[in-house]
């Protein structure tokens, strides 16, 4: 007999969160600092643990003409360059990029540079390099003697496009010159802010129509120590005192080793939350709750030292929401956002564990929830669902009624397929879940493996699973977002890029196709009373849109062969005649996107047709359809 998907269209078990289907960043695979964030030169500021790391001098004067000098008054960024030409020689200095500069013919770009002491006549000559060495873009800055640092700017075009550029700097004129901050941008970034973000990596997050962003990571959060923990304070205010650090992902613990990976924080605080506001995203910042890294240093902060770190957490809400007469408030009104950003939630670690984490977060929730009740709090269960560190966290969590848990899972494309029912009877006691990190891995524990259709179709299953428990699981996302195909230390990954091209993955394209079709209120799908989790490889879920009038069926196949369904819909109100189908199909399990090929797994668009209350249709193998049907 035909098998029969029965909808209840009129009897909606739950409302979808608006915050569902977001997106997780992290400065991770050159995410931030080489990737998202448009400055082209490495090191810009010479405060790399190694100074010259990314530049190489042109010329060589005598002993002391490249000097590195602190300047102790100057707030994070320290140490400039002063070049000493008394000879007026010919002196400059190289820039290699992050794996080279991605320029593009027709384009135009504005080098920078702080600078002091500029004797009469001195002048910056900048040229943009191919990799044959051909002069693709040259300008001249005068600059103008002046008593304190002061900032001067040229704008050039630039005729041929490459990914492999590189930056000369000439200096000319006799002289003492004092430089840093030597940056260059497109013009282009996106919604033309100058020294922002790189436009098509964003316009990829946008496409998605997220619910949230949170960020800034993950393990970074953490730090390997706890000087190398995130500190959203030292990524505001103006970027030339923002402090670096090294990257945790600048570690022996990746998979590929980076050794010039840090964070300058050029993407801070202020230009998250302003992203999460430009692609309609709720904002959800991640805190350090007073551990480092457990997989690493596992430092500890003494329980009653903890003050600074929560202090930092409810100034961040005084940041985000404060008036502008308070302190963070006029902070954020001073950088050019004097109205909020509308911060709702708060995440307090990622993947701590034991009853170290339950003791900090505790202290973190009493003074969190005095001050701020408003304000939910976020907290992590860690990696291994079924461990019984797990367990234990979530145990603890629900006792503490924290109001969101954050659960990460890479596992391989069985575990996604087995779990799609993962949240069918979970406790259901006012506390949510929140889907934090999650990615199938077909070849793990044997080393990085890639975003397939294989992986994204079992993602694509257990999304059924979230979808139809939408009124526990409030929020999900992929992780991580971003690899770089030449420093990457994390695979797979859901979006890539080189220095000037972007593809989405097949799991991108299952991400949007949710994100985009998530709408508003649960409805029931059952086979003989059951949900479809997996029997016969059938997965689905289904949701109705109040405001496009929509039902949205969502059904992956996981069979070899196509299968022949009836869809059943029980509901007073009149479907339309024809319905809306969008297909993600590929009967070959390990096909990929790629910078060559980033349309391998895309979707397609048809219609199809209904039988009065019932759509008769055969999906294909290895399959995942949406039917979007109106319903008046
Ligand atoms: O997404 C990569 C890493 O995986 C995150 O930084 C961490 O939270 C998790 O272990």
């Amino acid at each position: 007999s035909p098998i029969t998907l029965n909808i209840a269209l009129d009897k909606p078990t739950g409302k979808i969160s608006p915050h569902m289907w977001g997106v997780f960043f992290e400065d991770i695979n050159l995410g931030s600092d080489g990737g998202i964030y448009a400055e082209l030169v490495k090191n810009r500021s010479f405060e790399f643990d190694q100074p010259w790391m990314g530049w190489k001098k042109l010329e060589n004067g005598p002993e002391g003409t490249y000097l590195l000098l602190n300047d102790s008054k100057r707030k994070g960024n320290k140490r400039y360059l002063r070049i000493n030409n008394a000879a007026n020689l010919k002196l400059g200095l190289q820039n290699e990029g992050f794996r080279g500069m991605g320029v593009k013919a027709g384009a135009a770009y504005e080098f920078s540079v702080q600078y002091q002491s500029a004797a009469k006549g001195m002048k910056i000559h900048v040229e943009l390099l191919d990799q044959q060495n051909k002069v693709i873009g040259a300008a001249e800055l005068p600059l103008e003697p002046v008593g304190s640092w002061s900032e001067a700017t040229v704008k050039f075009p630039v005729n041929q496009t490459t990914d492999k550029a590189k930056l000369n700097v000439w200096f000319t004129g006799a002289g003492t010159l004092d430089v840093d901050m030597l940056s260059l941008f497109p013009i282009d970034t996106w919604k033309g802010r100058p020294k922002g973000l790189r436009k098509d990596m964003v316009q990829m997050l946008a496409d998605m129509k997220p619910g949230f962003i949170r960020f800034p990571g993950g393990c970074i959060v953490e730090g390997k120590d706890l000087a190398n923990r995130f500190q959203w304070k030292k990524t505001v205010g103006p970027i030339t005192e923002r402090e670096l650090i090294i990257n945790r992902w600048n570690t022996e613990f990746s998979h590929r080793l980076t050794p010039d990976y840090f964070q300058t924080f050029g993407l801070g605080f202020y230009e998250y939350f302003l992203l999460a506001e430009d692609i309609g995203a709720s904002p959800v910042p991640i805190l350090n709750c007073g551990m480092a890294c457990q997989f690493n240093t596992a430092e500890l902060v003494p329980l009653d030292e903890l003050d600074t770190y929560v202090q930092d957490a409810l100034d961040l809400i005084e940041f985000a929401n404060g008036t502008t007469d308070t302190k963070w408030g006029k902070l954020r009104a001073d950088m050019g956002h004097p109205e909020p950003f509308h911060l709702k939630m708060l995440g307090v670690g990622n993947e701590n564990w034991g009853p170290q984490y339950i003791e900090r977060l505790a202290v973190f929730k009493k003074a969190l929830n005095e001050k701020h009740p408003e304000i939910k709090i976020i907290a992590s269960s860690g990696t291994d669902p079924e461990g019984d560190r797990f367990d234990f966290l979530n145990d603890q969590l629900r006792a503490m009624n924290i109001n969101i848990i954050d659960e990460h899972y890479y596992r391989p494309p069985s575990w996604f397929l087995s779990s799609a029912n993962r949240y069918d009877n979970y406790t259901r006691n006012g506390v949510k879940i929140f889907a934090g990190e999650y990615a199938s891995h077909t070849t793990r524990p044997n080393g990085p493996g890639k975003s397939t259709w294989e992986a994204a179709l079992s993602e694509a299953a257990f999304m059924t699973g979230l979808e139809r428990n939408g009124d526990v699981v409030e929020m999900a996302s992929y992780a991580p977002l971003f690899g770089h195909v030449d420093g990457w230390q994390w695979s797979p990954d859901l979006i890539w890029v080189d220095n000037l091209q972007v593809y989405g993955t097949p799991s991108y394209q299952v991400q949007k196709l949710y994100a985009t079709n998530k709408g508003t209120n649960i409805v029931p799908i059952k086979r003989d009373g059951e949900f479809v989790a997996g029997k016969d490889s059938l997965y689905a879920s289904a949701v109705f849109d109040a405001a496009a009038q929509q039902l949205i069926v969502k059904v992956v196949n996981y069979n070899s062969k196509p299968m022949k369904v009836n869809l059943d819909v029980d509901s007073k109100k009149k479907p339309a005649a024809t319905a809306e189908k969008i297909t993600l199909a590929n009967a070959n399990l390990n096909l990929s996107n790629s910078i060559e090929e980033p349309l391998n797994i895309r979707p397609k668009q048809n219609t199809v047709t209904s039988k009065g209350k019932t759509i008769v249709e055969t999906f294909e193998p290895y399959s995942l359809t949406l039917i979007k049907l109106t319903v008046k």
